[in-house]
Parts: structure tokens; sequence; C-alpha cells
């Protein structure tokens, strides 16, 4: 038997990154992408070390024919894929009323559109495999704070295409899934200047993420702090 291979965008750092290895400790031989090169290769070394097979291919999720090269790695057999690769947009985030066009476009462009032509390439696989999809979504799709929302917009279009997703593809699971605050650089973006390090890590919300796909959960909305042991 293969191991389950699992397609993970954005894991240099951040949750991508802390989902790859959690994913990879529940047996899931990865694909992982990011646009710098640099940090993809440290990222993927690092999970080679600790044992796991990686096939790491940098290049910019918005681009057609680096999603192309990201499935055909899958060589036909595709389990799950996590579209965690994202974008705040502008940052320090504008009020809506000043938001530059050109930047609210490129939001949706990472963060609507990528993930969804990225599943469609990757449908045919997870149908035979009755496979899963993962999208990383946001609190501020369904919050109104201020200043979100160019990216909540566009959390909140992923979070409805997955919807509906869900309702067309009944061999597929589709989640769709906030992970809530987390220490990491796009969230230091979005605060610029503050200390963050109150915010959990990454790491500590992978259980959940695994929970999703290890018990094969409904397809759904959910909230990382909802599957996630309550602490005292
Ligand atoms: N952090 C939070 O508090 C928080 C809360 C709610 C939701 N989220 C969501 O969680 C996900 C991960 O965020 P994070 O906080 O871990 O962000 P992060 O630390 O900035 O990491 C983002 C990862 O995605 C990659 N990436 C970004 N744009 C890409 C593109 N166009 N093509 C390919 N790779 C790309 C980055 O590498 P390169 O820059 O080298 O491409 C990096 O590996 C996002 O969907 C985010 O919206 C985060």
């Amino acid at each position: 038997m293969n191991n389950p291979t699992a397609l993970i965008t954005g894991a240099s750092r951040g949750l991508g990154r802390a989902l790859a290895a959690g994913l990879a400790r529940e047996g899931f031989d990865l694909i992982i992408d990011a646009r710098d090169r640099a940090a993809l290769d440290a990222a993927a070394g690092a999970l080679r070390a600790a044992g796991h097979t990686v096939t790491a291919i940098p290049g910019d999720v918005t681009d057609p024919s680096h999603r192309a090269a990201l499935i055909a790695a899958a060589s036909g057999l595709l389990d799950l894929l996590v579209n965690n690769a994202g974008t705040l947009g502008a940052s320090p985030l504008p009020a809506l009323a000043d938001y530059p066009v050109a930047e609210l476009r490129a939001a949706f462009e990472a963060n609507v559109i990528a993930p969804v032509a990225l599943t469609q390439l990757a449908l045919p696989l997870l149908r035979a495999s009755g496979g899963a999809v993962l999208n990383i979504t946001s609190d501020a799709a369904v919050e109104a704070y201020a200043g979100w929302g160019g990216y909540g917009a566009a959390k909140a279009a992923l979070e409805q295409a997955s919807n509906v997703l869900a309702a067309e593809e009944l061999a597929v699971r589709v989640w769709w899934a906030d992970p809530g605050d987390l220490r990491t650089d796009m969230h230091q973006a979005a605060f610029p200047g503050e200390d963050i390090s109150d915010r959990p890590s990454p790491a500590s919300v992978v259980p959940a993420f695994v929970r999703l796909v290890t018990e094969r959960l409904p397809s759904g909305r959910y909230r990382a702090s909802h599957l996630l042991p309550v602490t005292p």
C-alpha cells in the first residue's frame, strides 16, 4: 500500500508548515509549495530529515502553470488538498473606502481564484481516492472587523465556494476551517509593530486539522478551537 498523499499550499512557514509536519506524522507523503524557493527548500529539508517523503515545488498559486505542476507531481494519486496559501492584502489594513483596487483584486486572486482553480484540477484525483479538500479561511470571513474588508470578503467568497462544492461533490469531503489567531508572519503584517507573542503557535491547532482528516468528519465549516480539547 502506498502512503496517502497530501498537497499543501504555502507550506514554507506558518500554519502550512505546521500542517505539513502534522500530516506527515500521520503517514501522508507531501507535495508542498511556496514562492520563496530557499524557504521552501528549508522546510522540505526539515521534513525529509524527520523521515518524511516530500516533493517541494516553488511557485505562485496564482500561476496556472504552477498549479498544473503541483497536480502533475501527484502522478494521479491524491488524497488531500489543503488550500492554505493566502495573502492578507494591503498592510497596514486599509478601510474599504481607501482600498487600492489592484490590491483587492490580488487578494481575491490568491485567496479565492487560485484555491478554486487548484481544486478544479485536483477533483478528478480526489473523486477517485474518496479524498478531501481543506480550505483555510478566517473569522474575518464572517465578522465585520474594520480594516479587514478586502481579506474578509475574499475569505467569505472562499467559504461560499467551499459550501457549494460540498453540495456538489458528494464523494469528496470539503472542509473550510478557521484556525483562529496564530503567531505568524501574516498575523504580524495585520498588526504591524505590535507584540503578537501572546497568540498561539501554528503547531497548537494542528491536532484540530488532523482530527478532521483522520476522523473524516462531515463536510462543512469548522473552527479549530471547537475541534481541540478544552484547556482549563
Ligand atoms: N495567522 C493567523 O492568525 C490566521 C488566522 C486566520 C486564518 N489564517 C489563514 O491561514 C493561512 C496561512 O496563514 P499564515 O498565517 O500561516 O501565513 P504566513 O505565515 O504568511 O505563511 C503563508 C505561506 O503561504 C505561502 N504563500 C503566500 N502566498 C503564496 C502564493 N501566492 N503562492 C504560493 N505560496 C504562497 C508563503 O510563502 P511565500 O511567501 O514564499 O510564497 C508561506 O509559506 C492563510 O490562508 C491565512 O489566511 C491565518
